[in-house]
Formats: structure tokens, sequence, C-alpha cells
């Protein structure tokens, strides 16, 4: 696997590549992000990964500074899994002056996480943009753990007519359900223990829902409550519809449960696919 540090060895290494599968990430890889790179492989013959913590998706306060940064480890699992580029710019690589040109999300990102995290899509859309002019991919690859993110990269797509295709791929869970993410190694053993909560609660509102029922603000009521009970920060949990991602109405059936809560000083997110009866 090549390791490259700025756009021009990339774009001199790609320039050949008949078909080039991209999976974007900020690091501190985990199953989840390699399980990406594994879809990658059955879209493309060359495999490139990006690892670059961007700062413009981190709000005021958040934790820019103190996020994983393991890139040795990461390029060892990268190349183990079959990637064959990876993709490790500095900061002054991709913003060598202040990014002043940026991208105004989608309406999609004016809700659920884009409430609580001003400016963050706004920061997605603008590195992800950059990122696909760069390694100019045909197809690139994105978790469905951050469903509203996939849906802004999708109209990120269609609205600015990129020649991508976007492919989403499942959620990768540890074994008691917690979904993968680098931020639980932010996680004491208590809160670890603790963080399961939030996928519980999301199941319980499928199989809620599973059964027939439709009172929708009383379900995610009924999860909020749990998590506040329990000592968590909710954010939200909201239901959604998935053409759209907007509030279900009564004939949606294609549906998915997010949730966003604080656990101490770690937020974590998930959601469910839910396909009412
Ligand atoms: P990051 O959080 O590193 O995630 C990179 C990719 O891995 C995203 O597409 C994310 O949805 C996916 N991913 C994370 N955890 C996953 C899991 N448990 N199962 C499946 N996929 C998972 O998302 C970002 O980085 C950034 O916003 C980025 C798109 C790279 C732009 O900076």
């Amino acid at each position: 696997m090549d390791v490259v540090h700025t756009v021009a060895e990339l774009r001199t290494r790609l320039a050949k590549e008949p078909s080039i599968a991209f999976v974007p990430t900020m690091g501190n890889l985990h199953a989840g992000h390699l399980a990406l790179v594994e879809e990658a492989k059955r879209h493309g013959t060359c495999i490139v990964a990006s690892l670059f913590v961007n700062r413009l998706q981190f709000e005021p306060g958040g934790d820019f500074d103190r996020y994983p940064r393991t890139l040795e480890d990461d390029c060892a699992r990268l190349a183990a899994a079959g990637c064959h580029v990876a993709f490790a710019p500095q900061e002054k690589e991709l913003y060598p002056s202040a990014q002043e040109i940026v991208l105004s999300p989608p309406l999609a990102a004016a809700q659920l996480c884009g409430d609580f995290r001003p400016g963050h899509f706004q920061g997605v859309v603008t590195v992800v943009a950059k990122l696909f002019n760069i390694v100019a991919p045909h197809t690139a690859v994105f978790g469905r753990k951050d469903y509203q993110q996939l849906f802004v990269i999708r109209e990120l797509v269609r609205q600015l007519n990129y020649p991508v295709a976007i492919v989403g791929v499942e959620t990768k869970r540890e074994a008691d359900g917690l979904a993968m993410s680098s931020r639980n190694g932010y996680l004491s053993r208590e809160e670890r223990a603790e963080a399961v909560r939030l996928s519980r609660n999301l199941r319980r509102v499928r199989e809620g829902i599973a059964a027939g029922r439709r009172d929708f603000d009383a379900l995610c009521e009924g999860a909020r409550a749990d998590l506040a009970g329990a000592g968590w920060r909710v954010d939200y949990v909201e239901l959604r519809n998935r053409s759209r991602l907007v509030p279900p109405g009564p004939a949606d059936r294609d549906l998915v449960v997010l949730g966003a809560a604080w656990i101490g000083r770690t937020r974590l997110i998930d959601n469910l696919e839910i396909d009412a009866p």
C-alpha cells in the first residue's frame, strides 16, 4: 500500500487508475471503517482511503484537539484489508490558507445533528467536495452509522452533479449492540457498560413500530426519558422517513429512528432503519 501525503503525489499515483473506490475517514480506524474498505473492493480496482481529521467540521469547543490520531496503526490495518493507497495529508496540505469558499449544506442538514453541531455539515460537505475533486473516485463508500451525513452526501452529489456513485454500508456493532465509533475510546469502563443503552432504546422504538404502534412521539419520548433517567444528556431521539429525512406522515412505512446523546463528556450517535407494517 502506498502512503501519500500531498495532493500532487496522489494525483500522479492515481492518474492511470481506471476505477477508483474511495473511503473517506478521519482515521483511528476500527472494524466499521474496514467494512467500508471491504465494500469498496466490490466497486473498484484501486481502493483509496483518506485519513484526515477535518477541523472545519468540529464545532468550537469540540473534540478536534483530543480526537485520536493513530496513523501508523491505521495504515497497517488498511494495508491488511487490501487498500491500495492511503492519503494522509497534513492540515496545511488541504487548508494552505483559510478555507474561504465553503459549501452550504442541503436543507436535510438543518435538523438532528445540524441543530446541535453548528457548522458541522458545512465542514463535512466542504471537505468531502475537496476530497472528491482531489481523488476523483468513481465510487465513494460511507457508513450508515452516520445516517444524516450519508443523506447529506447523496444530496451533495446529486445537487452538484459529482460523477461519483455513493454506496452505504450497514453499521458495525460491538457484541452488546453498541455502534463502533472512534469516540467509544473516550468512554470509561462504567460509561462503556452503560453506552449500550442508546442502541437498546432505538431497538425498543423499532419493536414498538414493528408491533403496529404509530404513536411516534410517545415512542421517542420514552427513549429520551429512559436515557435521561440514566444520567444521559439527550440531544435528540427522532423518527424520520428514509426517502426525504423528514418527520413521517401517516402513509410512510420506510422509517429510521435516529438518536444522539451524551454520556459524560462523550457524544454518541446511532440509528436503526425500521420497516413499519
Ligand atoms: P469517520 O467518523 O472517521 O467515519 C468515516 C466513515 O466510516 C463514515 O462513512 C462513517 O459513517 C463510517 N463509520 C464509522 N463508524 C462506523 C460503523 N460502526 N459501521 C459502519 N461504518 C462506520 O465520517 C467521517 O469520518 C467524516 O465526517 C468524513 C466523511 C471522513 C469527512 O471528514
